[in-house]
């Protein structure tokens, strides 16, 4: 049986490759390196209240001519007198980033003061729209189109003077990575004409499909960035664990010294240096694994032998769809959902018989966890499983950052389990924002459970944190790997570089 996600990851990749070589069209499609392990090479400042007393330039390693850049472009823009307001073009940076996710795509665009060697995320915006680019498989043009309200907004917030050096991009995330490539092809053709009809700056490698490993490493640095956490020991960072539709990620800081197995792929282990720390990051994306594509591959067994399904609740029966697949599902006439028998099938599909290699340090599906310690403790949790807990009643609805205690999840699902779907469908209607969502909202808490405590080692009484929304500067700001992305963009590119003029 073909499950979704990291058995055929191989195959398309390789298709990948293939169609960029043999296609005459320029390729969008870039795979973000893997083979680095230093990763940025920037200046993050810190909001001040997080650091009385302590100066703000201990900040980042650079790359030689990173310094320079920097300090001539300031230099010049003195000269010339513009350092006052917004017109100074060493002073301010904006970075333009669109999250191009498999239900929606969402941009967040970001001001930042740029002094001397830190940058200092002044203000932010941002806007989502549904559906997201997959959806548009086969109309490209509307994929393009459908970002314009995002650009308008990024383009209201950028001012006008800074708006050519300012970069945008586009990194689609799983919901593209199952398409066919020729359909990626197209669809991210047709953005890059869209983002080129902006005064925006679109570098050769604006538009690209992201690895997962990026997403959750970029995902590492937003939250320890909003938290107030770069520059302290790994022990004090935040780990993130991020539920998306079609992978979840975690990332977090290990501790100094920590052994890492022979056999982890190279782009597991990133080198963050920051706030005068060199953070070692493990990070690993489990495509296959986010909230949509896992239920295909918790359901797909019981659609093949039909049978009625432990986790589907008393009197359903319907059909899912995920990207290019469909199967039918019920659930057992008589028992509805099963608590006991839905973990056990969640657990079979999460392959925790299969070894990583390092003993009592395996996570599930044959990854290695990272091991305990460092930064692994302080979770943050995100994305799915905080509209699950909202929508089920673990957190408030309108709750934006949350501790919480994982046996919660399971008296959530104890509860919602044990209804018949009209019950389901009376108390529960508004589950994700999505009729097509509420049959699954047993499987959902169950796997969030299991994910969180079986997967990521939380125990049931560990507080973590549920966050939709970080408290940053006295504003809301979202939980994404995009401020994260914006940062390594800033420190990769001086203004000059941008402007074409090195
Ligand atoms: C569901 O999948 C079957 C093949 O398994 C396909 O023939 C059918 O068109 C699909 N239906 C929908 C609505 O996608
Ligand atoms: C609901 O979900 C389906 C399938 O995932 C999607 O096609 C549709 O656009 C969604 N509708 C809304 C209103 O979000």
């Amino acid at each position: 049986m073909r499950r979704v996600g990291a058995r055929n990851k191989q195959t398309r990749s390789v298709n990948f490759m293939k169609g960029t070589t043999a296609g005459k069209k320029k390729s969008y499609i870039v795979v973000l390196i893997p083979c680095v392990v230093i990763f940025f090479i920037f200046l993050l400042a810190q909001r001040p209240e997080a650091q009385a007393g302590t100066p703000v330039t201990n900040f980042v390693q650079h790359r030689e001519q990173q310094e320079g850049v920097l300090g001539k472009t300031r230099a010049e823009a003195n000269a010339q007198g513009t350092e006052s307001g917004l017109a100074g073009r060493g002073k301010y940076r904006c970075a333009v980033v669109i999250d191009a996710g498999s239900t929606g795509s969402r941009v967040h665009a970001f001001k930042f003061e740029a002094s001397g060697e830190e940058l200092t995320l002044l203000d932010s915006t941002f806007k989502a729209i549904e559906p997201g680019l997959s959806s548009f498989a086969s109309e490209p043009v509307q994929a393009g189109k459908s970002l314009v309200p995002l650009l308008d907004k990024a383009k209201a917030f950028v001012p006008d003077d800074i708006m050519q050096e300012t970069t945008v991009e586009l990194r689609a995330t799983a919901g593209l990575r199952m398409l066919e490539p020729s359909e990626v092809q197209s669809i991210l053709q047709e953005v890059h004409t869209v983002l080129a009809s902006y005064p925006f700056k679109v570098l050769d490698d604006a538009v690209s499909v992201m690895d997962g490993a990026d997403e959750g490493v970029f995902m590492w640095v937003t939250s320890n960035y909003y938290l107030g956490n770069i520059g302290k020991p790994a022990e004090m960072t935040a780990s993130v664990i991020d539920l998306g539709g079609g992978s979840v990620q975690r990332a977090f800081a290990l501790a100094e010294g920590q052994p890492t197995p022979d056999t982890l792929a190279d782009d597991s282990l990133r080198t963050i240096t920051a706030g005068g720390q060199a953070y070692k990051v493990y990070v690993h994306s489990y495509l296959g694994f986010g909230l949509k594509a896992a239920r295909m591959n918790f359901l797909k067994p019981f659609d093949a032998v039909d049978e009625g399904h432990p986790c589907m609740t008393r009197g359903y029966e319907g059909r899912y769809h995920y990207v290019d697949e469909n199967v039918s599902v019920k659930a057992d006439e008589n028992d509805g959902a099963d608590v006991d028998k839905c973990i056990a099938t969640i657990e079979r599909e999460m392959n925790f018989e299969e070894d990583c290699g390092v003993e009592g340090q395996c996570s599930f599906d044959g990854v290695w966890s990272g091991g305990s310690g460092g930064g692994s403790e302080r979770n943050y949790v995100s994305s799915y499983i905080v509209d699950i807990a909202r929508d089920v009643g673990v957190i408030p609805r309108q709750s934006t950052q949350q501790a919480v205690l994982l046996d919660e999840f399971r008296g959530a699902a104890d509860k919602v389990c044990g209804l018949e779907y009209a019950a389901i469908q009376q108390s529960y209607g508004h589950y994700l924002n999505n009729d097509t969502d509420l049959p699954f909202i047993c499987m959902d808490v169950l796997y969030a459970y299991v994910l969180l405590k079986r997967g990521f080692q939380i125990n049931g009484d560990k507080e973590f944190t549920l966050v939709k929304q970080f408290d940053y500067k006295g504003k809301k700001v979202e939980a994404a790997w995009s401020l994260g992305a914006a940062i390594n963009t800033l420190g990769k590119h001086s203004v000059a570089e941008v402007l074409g003029q090195e």
